[in-house]
């Protein structure tokens, strides 16, 4: 069987680091005897530019069809002040699919502790799954705008809340069996009802611990005992702030990656890095492609590919480790020499195991 992969590399060194993860892909799939096959669409900014729309019929139409979807990065100033932006079409293809659970995980790569803000002790071992809501909350409740008046509704169904809290214990099970949902349930009715949801799915979860954090205590103890989390579970927005927050903790935004997953469309989800197109670096070769290449690594096990999975993220450790690091992590390689580096130790590997 051959996985149609949508890829939709969009803005910014959005293109730059999705070629560099696709040349990895490419020899995985030889190594590993894996069938991909790669189909780029337009999508976000490139995508007004050419089509008007950020998220063009043929490429939602791609999209939906595909067994999996590879973005890297969309935005910029270019299209900042327009009713229409990149991001609402990522939005709109987050919700046209269904990809209510966004997967972000965070983990310390042993060794690299000197890269962290934070103390070594702090951070060494830290292994954190952010399960972020995707399709509900602020983002998609009513957007009034007036001249002196605006607002912004964060509602949730039980439904909704029950669904995302699933993919958080299912999680938790697989990992070290703890789950922090966070919330604002001393001020917000959104999250009160979250709460009570949430507790009352964890009773089907009796080899996992549930706590409860609200999210300005949340944001502390991330910095404050980072070690103390497991797998965070939280609504849209919260989400959002908390793992840019967690991401500085590795070292690099730039080195992470996540899935977003739902219960139908879009075969295995869609996987992109959490950082953004940064516009000031584009198309200079500068970009960190690991965040794309964990994205990669998630979609390659989210095919059930484990081993061609972990064989990129190896590769990827080893060559930070090696100190073949771009800008962001202090280094001077580039985006492209970073990939190379990264190929030749897949190409190295698969030569030692033939
Ligand atoms: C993210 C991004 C998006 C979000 C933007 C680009 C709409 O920040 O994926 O975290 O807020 O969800
Ligand atoms: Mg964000």
């Amino acid at each position: 069987m051959i996985a149609d992969i949508a890829v939709l590399p969009g803005d910014g060194i959005g293109p730059e680091v999705t070629a560099e993860a696709i040349a990895c892909l490419t020899i995985l799939a030889k190594r590993f005897a894996i069938g991909m096959r790669f189909t780029s669409y337009e999508f976000g900014g490139v995508a007004i530019d050419a089509q008007g729309d950020p998220l063009p019929e043929a490429t939602l139409a791609a999209a939906r069809a595909a067994d999996g979807i590879l973005m890297g990065a969309i935005g910029g100033p270019k299209w900042a002040g327009l009713a229409i932006t990149p991001e609402t079409g990522l939005l709109r293809l987050r919700k046209e699919l269904g990809l209510f659970a966004n997967l972000r995980p965070a983990r310390m790569i042993c060794g690299m502790e000197d890269l962290s803000p934070l103390r070594a002790e702090l951070v060494a071992g830290i292994d954190i799954l952010v399960v972020r809501e995707l399709t509900g909350g602020l983002y998609f409740g009513e957007h009034i705008l007036a001249d002196d008046h605006a607002s912004d509704v964060c509602a949730y169904s039980r439904a909704e809340i029950e669904r995302i809290a699933h993919v958080a214990f299912q999680a938790a099970e697989r990992r070290s069996g703890n789950v922090t949902s966070v919330d604002k349930a001393n001020v917000l009715a959104s999250s009160k009802l979250w709460r009570r949801v949430v507790t009352e799915v964890a009773t089907s979860y009796p080899g996992v611990t549930l706590d409860h954090l609200y999210v300005d205590a949340a944001a502390m103890e991330l910095i404050k005992n980072p070690k103390r989390f497991d797998v965070i579970l939280t609504e849209n927005l919260f989400g959002d702030i908390l793992s840019d927050e967690l991401s500085v903790i590795p070292g690099s935004i730039g080195l992470l990656g996540s899935a977003s997953t739902g219960a139908s469309g879009a075969g295995a989800g869609l996987f992109e890095p959490i950082h953004g197109s940064a516009p000031d670096i584009a198309g200079q070769d500068r970009a960190n492609p690991a965040g794309m290449m964990e994205s990669a690594a998630m979609l390659l096990a989210a095919l059930g590919h484990a081993s061609a999975a972990q064989a990129l993220r190896d590769a990827v450790r080893d060559t930070l480790l090696d100190g073949v690091r771009t800008a962001d992590l202090g280094g001077t390689a580039r985006c492209s020499e970073f990939g190379d580096a990264v190929r030749a130790r897949l190409q190295l590997s698969a030569d030692a195991a033939a």
